[in-house]
């Protein structure tokens, strides 16, 4: 694998830091758990976009691109970061948004919505929350080239066999990190949604022929289904960079029990693990993903998967914007106080 002959932009200096979180450690009485911070990737407010869309506008430039169509939910981070990275590449960036409960788009919303109006957003088009999101592209990509613009497609969470490479190369620079501290980790935990930075994750990992199980916590779909996904992407991608190493379909870990009523929904592990971290670390987590992988790791830890020994890696992937959307819920009750 070699990363260095493909196009790359880069949108963050240096790398990201591993924490230790020694009071969580302390709180949870489990084992040492580090956190990957990739919440300080650069682009407007981090987040795990920002590694993939290195790679996809790397990919866009070279083809020419004037203008990026992207796709998600009403407080879509992806879009956000997409939009961020547009803006410093000057392209034009347009949003296909879907509607619908229970995350109905609202005009004024803060979060991220309001950061897409700030940034500058070319269009906002809402499609119902059923609607197919990559025919809405293709739709808005042909309107825009019959007015003479050279749009480029960018699928719902960045996560294609481009935008997985983002989290092949956070595996190179995650080991090149525990090498160089001597920190000898057992499992690293990572969020598994529209599936690219777990991909990455599992393909980086064979890559470098190494061993550290990756569990992936759900925030939205059925296990049966994530494992179906990963492995197709993680087939294309681990050809694209030449690995033989193969990945079976019983190598892929992926918990779906900590999802609750859906995706956006809130459950009281999500908001005990936004108030844990932010009381506990100072480390902002947020309500859609993070909050909910957190809870996944949480519960791990309470019902023994990991071992007091270990020292556990959680892969924070960003999205706080989101958190100014949740205020009432989140302060709601008090789950953890110092
Ligand atoms: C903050 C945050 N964490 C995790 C994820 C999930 O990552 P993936 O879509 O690569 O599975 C997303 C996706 O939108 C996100 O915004």
């Amino acid at each position: 694998m070699n990363l260095a002959k493909i196009a790359r932009r880069r949108y963050t200096e240096g790398v990201t830091p591993l924490e230790k979180l020694s009071n969580l450690s302390k709180v949870l009485d489990g084992p040492t758990i580090y956190m990957k911070r990739d919440d300080l990737l650069g682009g407007t407010s981090g987040g795990n976009k920002t590694r993939k869309l290195e790679f996809i506008m790397a990919d866009a430039i070279q083809k020419g691109a004037d203008t990026i169509i992207t796709a998600g939910a009403p407080q879509s981070n992806h879009c956000r970061l997409t939009l961020a990275a547009s803006i410093k590449e000057n392209l034009d960036c347009h949003f296909i948004i879907e509607d619908g409960a229970p995350n109905p788009y609202k005009e004024k919303a803060s979060g991220n919505n309001f950061l897409y109006k700030l940034l500058g957003v070319k269009s906002i088009k809402l499609v119902d929350k059923d609607a197919d999101l990559m025919a809405e592209m293709e739709e808005l990509a042909t309107e825009l080239k019959n007015q003479g613009k050279k749009p480029y497609i960018i699928p719902v969470g960045g996560s294609n066999a481009i935008g997985a490479l983002g989290y092949v190369a956070c595996i190179e620079e995650i080991m090149a990190q525990l090498f160089d501290k001597n920190i000898p980790i057992d499992y690293i935990v990572v969020p598994s949604a529209s599936t690219g930075t777990h991909v990455g994750m599992l393909v980086g990992m064979l890559g470098i022929n190494g061993n550290i199980p990756i569990i992936g916590i759900s925030i939205s779909k059925p296990q049966d289904i994530l494992i179906k996904t990963i492995y197709e992407l993680a087939q294309t991608v681990l050809k694209d960079l030449d690995i033989n190493t193969p990945l079976e379909k019983s190598d892929i870990i992926v918990h779906d029990n900590y999802v609750g009523g859906g995706y956006t929904v809130p459950t009281d592990g999500m908001l005990e693990a936004v108030q844990l971290l932010a009381r506990s670390e100072g480390i902002l987590l947020d309500p859609v993903y993070t909050g909910k992988v957190m809870a996944g790791m949480i519960d791990l830890i309470r019902t023994n998967f990991f071992k007091k020994t270990d020292n556990v890696l959680f892969l924070h992937t960003g999205g706080s914007p989101a958190l100014y959307t949740y205020e009432d819920i989140i302060l709601e009750k008090d789950f953890y106080t110092r």
